[in-house]
């Protein structure tokens, strides 16, 4: 008997999130034809080359590369391919709500391309939208733009992914479950064996209506931005309690399969470029549906006020005139986005109040010198920023920043006599730092009596 046809997958829009679906989607043996309007990512696909950073993304490409194949011709990816995933930017929108713009003209293209083939095509939408946008704008765009009927001539499914930049491809490959949105029956049956051929049969698959899949991925990074406000509140209370440390209060109601431990570690605000705006998506869904979302306006606002509350508690700890130093400019650690970071923000107010500022990031550094005045410089090597500081401020639990141990801090200041004042919003370093001549060391959410 012979060996069924690979499968024959497109990928509409190949930045941080459809790159590594392209690859991951080789790397399990598919065809792959990656489409995108911006010539740059599609002649680095054909190139075997990684369009975007993310760990892992590289060597995955070269692998695979024949496999790959990328255009800016939209008729081929659905005359050439079965499945069309789409991964264009949705946009927050100044309501808050999620943008249709690009979706909408991907759409438009390839439903026009759609006209001309006569076998069924299934779309698959993996951007993040708010619930409606399939059913009530997408297919319905479709349906014009092709002059054919979902259901009968296509399929829609909406499969958003849960992914974290610095390890999407993990992400992908072992996701913790799948999501699938489907028009009807046979669009998920067609999506189904695809999930399956990523990650395998164990990962658990929920098949819904569109609406449900287009809630629950918004829903799911929300109570998520909930949990690490809970964690950071539970900091600043420790912070202001004699003798506590976040760490033992948090550890042990993680302990509780009710809450866990994960998300679950106080420290800065969250950033990036999801959660602060799904969180922002839902309030403003649940505003238009009458739905009283206090709780997720409060989230935001609290997010907001700690940064600026953690700045001005990172300058009571350190002398005025300091040269300060902020460790960790991404939004995370093993990320590149500076989007909404807490490293950027607390730039802002050190040099606001008046303070020289530097920066650092292992992995950030080139991004954060566009978003950050030309009054911070940023500085490539950890050793650089420690070289001219007075104070660090640690703003990400990079596991680089480990590297700070009392030894090397000791070894470092033999001869400053200068003293130097550590700022740790995370914990990352080891205590026995305060112990270092000439250093003093205070940690977010540990109060030492
Ligand atoms: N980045 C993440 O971690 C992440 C995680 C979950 C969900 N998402 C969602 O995935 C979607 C994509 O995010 P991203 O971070 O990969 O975006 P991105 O900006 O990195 O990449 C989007 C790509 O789409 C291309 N594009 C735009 N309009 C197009 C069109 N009409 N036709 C073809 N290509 C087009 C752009 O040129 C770009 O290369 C968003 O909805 C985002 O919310 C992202």
């Amino acid at each position: 008997m012979n060996a069924p046809a690979p499968l024959r997958i497109s990928v509409v829009g190949l930045g941080k999130l459809g790159a590594s679906m392209a690859a991951v989607f080789a790397s399990r043996g598919m065809h792959v034809l990656g489409y995108d309007l911006d010539p740059r990512p599609v002649e680095a696909l054909r190139a075997g080359r990684a369009p975007v950073q993310e760990p892992g993304l590289a060597d995955m490409i070269a692998t695979h590369s024949p496999r790959i194949d990328a255009t800016t011709d939209p008729a081929r990816a659905v005359h050439e391919t079965d499945i069309t995933f789409i991964v264009v930017p949705t946009p927050s929108e100044e309501s808050g709500r999620f943008s249709l713009v690009h979706a909408t003209s991907a759409l438009e293209t390839l439903g026009a391309a759609l006209r001309s083939k006569s076998s069924y095509h299934l779309f698959v939408l993996t951007s993040t939208v708010l619930p409606g946008a399939c059913r009530e704008s997408l297919i319905p765009t479709l349906e014009r733009a092709s002059g054919r009927v979902c259901g009968r001539d296509f399929g829609f499914c909406y499969h958003p992914e849960f992914v974290a930049l610095g390890t999407v491809l993990r992400d992908f490959l072992r996701p913790a479950l799948h999501l699938a949105g489907q028009f009807d029956v046979r669009s998920g049956d067609v999506l189904e064996p695809v999930l399956r051929a990523v990650a395998g049969p164990d990962v658990p698959l929920r098949r819904m209506r569109l609406e449900e899949a287009e809630l629950a991925k918004v829903a799911l990074n929300s109570f998520v931005t909930l949990k690490i406000s809970f964690a950071n509140l539970l900091g600043e209370f420790c912070q202001r309690i004699p003798g506590t440390d976040v760490d033992a209060v948090s550890a042990a109601i993680g302990f509780d399969p009710r809450v866990g431990t994960r998300f679950l570690s106080a420290g800065a605000s969250f950033g990036g470029p999801c959660f602060p705006r799904d969180n922002v998506a839902l309030a403003e869904l649940g505003r238009s549906l009458g739905v009283d979302c206090g709780i997720f306006v409060a989230n935001t606002d609290y997010n907001r006020a700690l940064t600026a509350r953690q700045a001005a508690w990172a300058l009571e700890c350190i002398p005025s005139g300091a040269r300060i130093a902020v460790l960790g400019l991404a939004y995370k650690p093993l990320s590149n986005l500076v989007e909404e970071a807490p490293g950027i923000h607390l730039c802002h107010e050190f040099l606001r109040a008046g303070h020289a500022v530097f920066g650092h990031d292992p992995i950030a550094s080139a991004d954060a010198r566009r978003v950050l005045p030309s009054g911070v410089q940023v500085c490539e090597h950890l050793d650089d920023a420690l070289a001219q500081a007075d104070a660090l401020v640690v703003a990400t639990p990079d596991p680089a920043f480990r590297a700070l141990t009392p030894e090397r801090l000791a070894a470092l200041r033999s001869n400053q006599a200068r003293p130097l004042s550590i700022v740790d919003l995370w914990r990352v370093l080891d205590p026995a730092v305060s112990d270092v001549p000439g250093v003093a060391y205070a940690a977010f959410g540990r109060n030492p009596a």
